[in-house]
């Protein structure tokens, strides 16, 4: 079953029930497989359209691709810790912008997860887990593509029928109503809802956005080998007694035979420094505290989880130019760094008042501070040397898609078989059981 089949599944289910949702499918009882992937295909088009299209924004200059620039893993373009965008291209967002590389990945929000496959312990409750956004606020892509749309600080449209009204007028309105009825646009919130799938159908693009063509993928493969530098960083992001890292940003082939995603989709408080760039910031009484808000409200009492935001991808990280949720850092040696010497040597990274003293963890108020990890490579003894951080940050630049492999045809991964195409590295699942 090769990863594409992920799509057509989704396709072949029933759409859930709802007025707002798109058609279903014209061809009743079941589509044949070669229709549904045709129509994914189509969809699948139409959502690459609408991702570039600017004219989807209130400024008709800000498209999703603004922000997230495929040349940089869908993440940020620019080194700004947070993107200015809004009716006037002058509103600043709150938050960095994460990739979207792997996204389909990410499993729903639960409070409660219960990690099987990795670890074999049902038992195991590994706490907040998944969803989008860094607070894990929405589950799926198409309601995520709401967000954005509507935010004053980002696509800034007021309602559906503003984006649907754009889109009718875009050069590829046809492939609208030529895949979702003629009279789609008549009913604008049948049509919005339509544009969020085809968005939604794009992100989830194998090739595009879960190619597993990294170095790293070629090495796992056999197919490639690290340089001494990038495997002592891969031992150190392994070892539990040093750079810990793999605990909350999975490194190894998963037992049923998939790549790692370099994240276990939990939510960590590491107690970042403050962003003063960050224009929200300002205000000395807010605080962006992730899972307890305010962006978002529903666990907003639970002071546990305050400061807590959710681990990204490590994939193509060292494509991105400003780190964590504030965008605190413009180098990736600076944000591995931080784990090196947070605790050991926190005046490097908080400020000191006029008296000398360390304002450690100035981005949480005082209450919370007992939220922060002190896991390892944290804690009172310095566990990573400089030379460590520099081989980590070496294995760091092996997760960058697009690693070129030249020889040979086929591996073999966990008994799934892998071919190469001339630019791309293709994982193909093993067969299901
Ligand atoms: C003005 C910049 C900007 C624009 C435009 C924008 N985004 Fe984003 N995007 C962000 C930021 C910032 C976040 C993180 C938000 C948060 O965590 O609260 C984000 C998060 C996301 C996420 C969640 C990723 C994750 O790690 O869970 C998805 C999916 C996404 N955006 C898709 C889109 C789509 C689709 C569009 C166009 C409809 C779009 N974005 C437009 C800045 C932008
Ligand atoms: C206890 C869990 C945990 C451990 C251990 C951990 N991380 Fe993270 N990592 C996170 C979380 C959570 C975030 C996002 C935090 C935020 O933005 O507030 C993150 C973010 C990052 C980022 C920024 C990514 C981005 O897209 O901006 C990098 C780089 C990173 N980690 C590397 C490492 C390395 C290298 C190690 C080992 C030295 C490590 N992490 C250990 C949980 C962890």
């Amino acid at each position: 079953m090769i990863r594409v089949c992920a799509l057509s599944a989704i396709l072949l289910l029933p759409l859930p029930a709802g007025a707002a949702d798109p058609p279903a499918f014209p061809w009743q009882p079941t589509p044949s497989a070669t229709a549904a992937y045709a129509r994914a295909a189509a969809i699948t088009e139409l959502g690459r359209k609408l991702f570039f299209d600017p004219a989807l924004s209130a400024s008709g200059r800000t498209a999703c691709a603004t922000c997230h620039d495929p040349a940089h893993g869908f993440s940020a373009p620019n080194p700004l810790p947070v993107q200015l965008a809004g009716p006037d291209l002058r509103h600043p967002g709150s938050r960095s912008v994460p990739t979207l590389m792997y996204g389909q990945s990410v499993p729903a929000f639960s409070e409660h997860f219960f990690e099987s496959e990795d670890e074999g312990d049902e038992s195991v409750d590994q706490g907040p887990t998944g969803g989008r956004d860094w607070d894990g606020r929405v589950d799926r892509a198409r309601d995520q593509a709401a967000l954005p749309l509507f935010d004053n600080n980002e696509m800034a449209n007021t309602e559906p029928r503003t984006v649907v009204a754009a889109v009718a007028r875009a050069a590829y309105a046809g492939d609208v109503r030529h895949l979702y009825g003629q009279d789609i646009f008549a009913d604008p919130p049948r049509a919005f809802a339509a544009l969020t799938q085809a968005l939604e159908f794009y992100q989830e693009t194998p090739a595009t956005f879960s190619p597993y063509s990294s170095k790293y993928d070629a090495f796992l493969l056999g197919r490639a080998s690290l340089t001494p530098a990038e495997a002592r960083g891969l031992a150190v992001f392994n070892n539990p007694k040093t750079g810990n890292c793999v605990q909350c940003h999975k490194s190894a082939v998963t037992p049923d035979g998939r790549p790692p995603l370099f994240t276990d989709f939990g939510f960590v408080a590491l107690g970042l420094p403050r962003n003063r760039a960050i224009p929200a910031n300002g205000d000395p009484a807010y605080f962006d505290l992730g899972l307890c808000g305010p962006q978002r409200h529903d666990l907003a009492d639970n002071p546990a989880y305050c400061g807590m935001f959710k681990a990204p991808t490590l994939r193509n990280v060292a494509l991105k130019q400003s780190f964590y949720h504030n965008g605190i850092f413009h180098s990736l040696r600076d944000a591995v760094a931080f784990y090196a010497t947070r605790d050991t040597s926190p005046e490097k990274w908080f400020p000191t008042t006029p008296d000398g003293v360390v304002q450690k963890f100035d981005d949480l108020p005082a209450k919370y501070v007992a939220n922060v990890s002190m896991e390892l490579p944290f804690g009172p003894k310095r566990v990573l040397s400089d030379a460590d951080v520099d081989d980590l940050v070496a294995f760091l630049r092996t997760l960058t898609d697009g690693y070129t492999v030249t020889t040979g045809a086929t591996a073999h991964l966990n008994g799934g078989a892998i071919t190469t195409a001339p630019h791309r590295l293709i994982v193909v699942s093993p067969p299901s059981p």
